[in-house]
């Protein structure tokens, strides 16, 4: 092998899934955290870069788009990330309880690594407005779940309350170990890449993770590690679009229950990311989000939650804007898994019930 492929080769290094510690023990250098801290992890993080031919196709001019597919983290989401360092920090701190709102990713997090951490854990969350899979993980995972008449919002309004009050940690977006942990997707797409992408696609609700993409992007380029850094495209449910339309939403309503938020507590940084990158907000309907989320299931094999399914529904709707051969990565935050009445009502699929179990009756169905 030459000498420049080699050094190619160590400079584009990915670890190794099968050697994995987790995210913490992996990115130490670039984590708040010490000897002292106690890591407690699921070995969360290391998900995978996947190419998907049927968006760059329809996209055209040259494009390269890719999925990072969040979803394959150990409780289905985005969320272990950061959760791995918030709850290794309030270990550390000597914490018991912890606490957070949740439309539902974090809650099933939270409760996740506090177990594992040896903590309890209590979840506030919007009644009838969280995903089944998203709730049977909470419960099973042994947090106490109060599920309020009121949205988002308001139950975060509600747990920062209660965290000044009692002598509970909150885990929400707030508490600055989640950003940290949730940078290192970042890192780990520019380890995939070699580089940034040109654009990066995410959804926003609390608008946590595209402020933490964004401090990891930054940090991974002022060491060197990429040559330029990427445009950050933020999407919203245009019934729940605080960001783009530049004032809070008292009703939000969306198909995409995770990202149904009205006021985004992390709106400066969010802002801020993108500005400095240049990047763009902008809204997607509802149906525009399931025909995004049938596109992945049924052409690419990737069955993500109709929230994640809002950064491909966003890429395609500004597809004119996307300049010849870019390189772009729209983020999967969640598994499709976690909201399966979702997946039941809207796919294209022939789903005959209720036949009786014979040879030559249920090959005339399937048209022999
Ligand atoms: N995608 C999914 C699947 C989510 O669960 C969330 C947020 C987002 C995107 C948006 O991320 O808030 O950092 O902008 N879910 C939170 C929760 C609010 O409680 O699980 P964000």
């Amino acid at each position: 092998m030459s000498f420049s492929k080699k050094l190619k080769q160590l400079l584009t290094y990915t670890p190794d899934k099968n050697n994995w510690d987790g995210l913490i023990e992996t990115y130490k250098p670039w984590l708040p955290v010490s000897k002292k801290t106690p890591i407690i992890t699921l070995k969360e993080g290391a998900t995978p870069l996947i190419e998907v031919k049927s968006i760059s196709n329809r996209i055209g001019k040259g494009t390269t788009v890719y999925v990072k597919y969040d979803g394959l983290n150990p409780t289905g989401s985005f969320k272990d990330r950061g959760m791995t360092m918030a709850i290794s920090k309030a270990k550390e701190a000597g914490c018991e309880v912890v606490i957070c709102a949740s439309t539902g990713n974090t809650s099933a997090s939270a409760a996740a690594y506090a177990s594992k951490g040896g903590m309890k854990s209590f979840v506030i969350i919007p009644d009838g407005y969280v995903a089944q899979g998203k709730l049977a993980q909470a419960l099973v995972y042994g947090a106490e779940v109060l599920a309020i008449k009121g949205n988002f919002d308001k139950a975060l309004d509600i747990v920062r309350k209660l965290s000044e009050k009692y002598p509970i940690t909150l885990v929400n977006s707030v508490n600055p170990y989640r950003l940290q942990g949730q940078k290192t997707a970042a890192f780990e797409i520019i380890e995939n890449l070699g580089n940034a992408p040109d654009w990066l696609c995410i959804p926003m609700g609390n608008a946590g993770n595209i402020s933490a993409y964004w401090m990891g992007f930054q940090e991974f380029f002022h060491a060197g590690k990429s040559k330029h850094l990427p445009r950050m495209m933020g999407f919203q449910a245009s019934g729940s679009a605080p960001l783009v339309e530049g004032k809070s939403i008292s009703n939000p309503e969306t198909i995409a229950t995770a990202i149904r938020i009205g006021n985004p507590v992390n709106k400066e940084k969010a802002l801020l990311a993108k500005k400095e990158s240049n990047g763009k907000f902008s809204s997607v309907s509802d149906s525009e989000i399931i025909n995004a989320y049938k596109i992945l299931g049924k052409e690419e094999g990737i069955f993500c939650e109709p929230a994640s399914a809002a950064s491909v529904a966003g890429l395609l709707k500004i597809k004119d804007d996307v300049p010849k051969n870019s390189t772009i990565v729209c983020v999967l935050t969640g598994n499709g898994l976690k909201d399966p009445d979702c997946a039941i009502k809207n796919n294209d699929s022939i789903f005959h019930t209720g036949i009786e179990p014979e040879v030559s009756l249920i090959s005339k169905k399937m048209g022999f």
